[in-house]
């Protein structure tokens, strides 16, 4: 039985594109079944903090360090930890801002991301992933459409955020594109035609 993280990230409710593909991932894993539990996260009514100066040293502590004061600044941070954690499948829902991630996703990876939790050093300081294993589903919406050959930076950015800094590999990435475009319509179905089924999961 897995246990689903859905994040939203765009704040435009149930206009939004992306939470609308997110959730349309989620329908097809639920079809699949064998699903235990389904955290639902959005940044927009629960925004994460910006990492501050004060925080920022937390984040840069030993853990054995840790007082008082710094639970109470690595709250938010803890709870991104333990949800990803306790997650099997990821599945994330971002508007395309500027060419990137939207805001909130980005403080919510922030803090999400820290040595010593998410990722260690060897003794080659190679760093060693300690989330393997998991599975991150991506739904991207953006207004405009991908010039022939032009990166996808979005969905190359969070693939190796992942991979890099918590050992996630195996991202997979959807898009709805042409939002903003006159008489566009979401075809949820025809984006999902060929999704990867949980089942395939390593
Ligand atoms: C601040 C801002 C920046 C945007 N930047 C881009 C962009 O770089 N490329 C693009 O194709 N669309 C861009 N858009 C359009 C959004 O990606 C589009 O409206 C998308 O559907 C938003 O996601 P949502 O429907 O999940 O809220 C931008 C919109 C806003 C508000």
């Amino acid at each position: 039985m897995k246990n689903i993280l859905h994040i939203i990230s765009s704040a435009r409710g149930e206009l939004s594109y992306s939470n609308q593909l997110s959730s349309a991932i989620l329908e097809k894993l639920l079809q699949q079944g064998n699903i235990n539990t389904i955290t639902v996260r959005d940044l927009v009514k629960d925004a994460p903090p910006y990492a501050d100066e004060v925080s920022i040293h937390e984040f840069y502590k030993h853990p054995e360090l840790y007082d008082e004061q710094s639970k109470h600044l690595l709250s938010y941070a803890n709870r991104v930890v333990d949800e990803v954690r306790e997650a099997d499948i990821i599945v994330i829902g971002t508007p395309m801002f500027n060419l990137g991630i939207s805001t909130s996703l980005k403080a919510w990876l922030d803090q999400l991301i820290r040595a010593g939790v998410t990722y260690v050093f060897d003794e080659q300081w190679n760093r060693v992933g300690q989330f393997k294993g998991k599975k991150v589903y991506l739904a991207v919406a953006s207004g405009g459409r991908s010039a022939e050959g032009a990166p996808d930076y979005v969905s190359a950015y969070i693939k190796d955020v992942f991979r890099n800094y918590t050992g996630i590999t195996d991202v997979e990435a959807y898009r709805i594109e042409g939002t903003m475009e006159n008489g566009f319509t979401a075809d949820y179905e025809s984006i999902l035609k060929d999704f990867n089924s949980v089942t395939e999961m390593p």
